[in-house]
């Protein structure tokens, strides 16, 4: 029997921090309100020169250093991304050229910010079967190109930044021990771009109006993100044959700290298991959980054997859960 499991993990991090003192300057907004409501103080802006494939190039390929695994062995690639290069051909695509990985399959997967973990759900698939062995999971975005900078309910959120995966096959017993994937379409009003697909092409009224930009009722998502954040994880948890008592680490998708503290009370995990980067990085989409996975790794946090649960929750609306065994 094949188990499937992370191999190695990459991020890549734009260079360019915008402040919650320079919000001030761009909307009515505050450093203190941003930072009590949210648990955000700063963000990255991607480079104007690079699209959504650049950054997730840069992430697959010190992933795949991570894993020791070579380009050419990559047997499929997802790219989660709400902000791809463009509407077609896929960024996984581009990525897919970009690092040579000449036998991959390569497609884009839209879940919104729960992406990562629907990757590492689909990667588990293929590989337990045996019909791959290696796939690169890779979640990016660009939201600071959807944002609307004029609108201070969501522009203070939103930050750039790409993290990657090498899933594989692992010692029995171990890697991604449960997943759990769940939607509800009927919330997609919730948090959504209006124009630019086929039920609203691209116009000059559409530009005039701003419906190129993210457009979020936060109160709704909110209520949303609380309720689902802990009954996801519970899911995976005990898919996995566990309680939430075996979670050695808290990594969940870093929407607003306030959702995340109610999850982590609600599930009973202290404060010190919980990983953490909103605070500097805000809200990057699906990008959110590899990347903070591969900070909390690479601090050496987990150990042989720890319980990690990943959730997350976005646009659509989707969820996802997961249970890793280190
Ligand atoms: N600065 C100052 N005031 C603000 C700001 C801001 N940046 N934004 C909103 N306000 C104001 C509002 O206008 C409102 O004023 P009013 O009372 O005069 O109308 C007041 O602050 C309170 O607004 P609320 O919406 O009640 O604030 P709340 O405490 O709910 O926080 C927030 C808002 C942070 C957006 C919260 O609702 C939230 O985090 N929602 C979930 C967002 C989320 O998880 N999104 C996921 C996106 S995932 C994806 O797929 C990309």
């Amino acid at each position: 029997k094949i188990s499937a499991g992370i191999l190695g993990l990459g991020s890549y991090m734009p260079e360019k921090i915008l402040t919650n003192f320079d919000l001030e300057k761009m909307v009515d907004t505050s450093d203190e309100w941003i930072r009590t409501r949210t648990g955000i103080s700063e963000r990255r802006i991607a480079d104007p020169n690079d699209a959504t494939s650049d950054m997730a190039t840069r992430a697959a390929l010190k992933a795949l250093d991570d894993a020791g695994v070579s380009a050419a062995d990559i047997d499929m690639i997802m790219v989660a991304t709400i902000t791809p290069d463009m509407i077609f051909p896929a960024t996984a695509c581009i990525v897919q050229d970009n690092i040579g990985a000449k036998n991959a399959a390569a497609f884009d997967l839209e879940a919104a910010c729960s992406g990562f973990i629907y990757g590492l759900s689909i990667a588990k698939q293929f590989i337990e079967t045996g019909t791959y062995r290696y796939v690169l999971v890779i979640a990016a975005d660009v939201l600071s190109r959807i944002t609307d900078w004029q609108d201070r309910n969501t522009c203070v959120l939103f930050g750039d930044g790409a993290g990657a995966a090498v899933v594989g096959p692992v010692e029995e017993g171990y890697g991604i021990l449960s997943t759990y994937l769940g939607s509800d379409g009927s919330g997609g009003k919730y948090l959504h771009i209006k124009a630019g697909g086929s039920r609203m092409p691209a116009s000059h009224e559409t530009v005039d109006k701003r419906l190129h930009y993210m457009y979020m009722d936060g109160g709704e998502v909110f209520k949303f993100a609380v309720k689902i954040m802990d009954t996801a994880s519970m899911e995976a948890i005990e898919r996995a044959g566990l309680k939430p008592d075996d979670i050695d680490w808290f990594v969940p998708h870093q929407a607003n700290i306030r959702i995340i503290e109610s999850a982590r009370k609600r599930l009973g995990i202290s404060p010190e298991r919980v990983c953490l980067t909103i605070h500097k990085y805000g809200n990057m989409s699906a990008a959110t959980i590899p990347v903070t996975l591969d900070e909390a790794a690479h601090e050496d946090k987990f150990k042989k054997g720890d319980n990690i649960v990943l959730v997350g929750f976005g646009g659509g609306l989707t969820w996802a859960s997961c249970v890793l065994k280190w």
